[in-house]
């Protein structure tokens, strides 16, 4: 299938998807800054669209789900994770994001979350391979090009069994977070396991792009990991906490406290247009990866702390 994944030079570097961290907001804070050579939406739930929209019949504006799926044009290429364990439902959701303008759709099969896994989806998935290949076929019929985002096991690594089944799919590209799902985030990720991942990929699907995920802190980490592993492009998540200049290649240490201090006062800007009906708490967990590195942080972060609502936190800021 011809797509966005085509035309990417290796290596390439892309933007994890992250509940409540890469919202609107965000992603447009970082495709200002310097975007990413792909992007991800938050995963958005496929039954619940199906849900609010066709039984609910709730506007689409007033939608919480539509509008983590709001984005700009300086995103693109822009992929929109979905899940569901329901076949009907992913093909519901695959085809509005289709109309929605999006350039692919990812599936995630590999979130933790005890919530997503009651819902057969995530982590679950690995569990389930026919379920899995399912809901692959059910996005596909959307015309978009469909990804996974998955991990090397359930309870211990299963690289040999399961990664084969999602790479008979001829998925264009396929990312590995390098732990299993028993290990959450709690150990460091197992990018010397990536070799066995791409000589599988050589094997049964030559042209599916493989993306390491897990640990990487920077960009130059980033080109270091791809090189010694042989995979084709790395996803970056907590390493863009602070720092949206992730992808020109500065490091968190190198922003200096002015760039700091208005790159979290343009996301609180983003945040109150984009997304207002959004709790202030969850710009509030941006506060303490922005205001860090310099003589008076911990006294700034505590007056921004005190503030209740995004207007005083941004006349704080503004006066800093
Ligand atoms: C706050 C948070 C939210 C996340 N939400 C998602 C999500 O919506 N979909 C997904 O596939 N992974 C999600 N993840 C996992 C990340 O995409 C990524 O796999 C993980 O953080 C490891 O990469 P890193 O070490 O670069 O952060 C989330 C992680 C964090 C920390």
């Amino acid at each position: 299938m011809n797509s966005f994944w085509n035309t990417l030079s290796k290596p390439f570097f892309v933007l994890a998807p992250m509940a409540d961290v890469t919202d609107p907001a965000y992603r447009r804070l970082i495709a200002e800054t310097h975007p990413a050579d792909v992007m991800w939406t938050e995963f958005v739930s496929a039954d619940g669209l199906y849900h609010t929209r066709e039984k609910k019949g709730m506007k689409d504006d007033e939608n919480p789900l539509m509008r983590d799926l709001l984005y700009t044009e300086g995103e693109r290429p822009l992929v929109a994770q979905l899940f569901s364990s329901n076949p009907e439902n992913m093909a519901y959701a695959a085809k509005l994001c289709a109309e929605l303008g999006f350039d692919g759709i990812d599936i995630n099969m590999g979130c933790p979350d005890k919530s997503i896994e009651k819902q057969g989806c995530g982590s679950a998935m690995i569990k389930t391979p026919e379920v899995a290949v399912a809901i692959i076929a059910a996005a596909r019929t959307s015309g978009l090009p469909v990804s996974v985002k998955t991990r090397i096991g359930y309870n211990k690594e299963e690289i040999d069994t399961w990664i084969p089944v999602l790479l008979k799919q001829n998925l264009p590209a396929l990312t590995v977070h390098m732990r299993t799902r028993k290990e959450m985030s709690k150990v460091p990720a197992h990018w010397d396991l990536m070799p066995r991942i791409v000589a599988l990929r050589n094997e049964l699907s030559p042209d599916t792009l493989i993306i390491g995920n897990g640990d990487v802190i920077d960009l130059s980490d980033a080109r270091a990991k791809i090189e010694e592993s042989g995979c084709d492009g790395a996803m970056l998540g907590r390493a863009i906490f602070g720092n949206p200049w992730v992808f020109a290649g500065r490091t968190h240490a190198e922003l200096s406290k002015e760039e700091r201090l208005k790159a979290l006062d343009t996301l609180a800007r983003y945040f109150e247009e984009i997304q207002p009906h959004k709790s202030f708490h969850l710009l509030k967990k941006h506060v303490k990866a922005f205001v860090q590195g310099f003589d008076g942080a911990a006294e700034l972060r505590g007056a921004i702390m005190n503030t209740g609502s995004v207007q005083e936190m941004r006349t704080v800021l503004q006066s800093a």
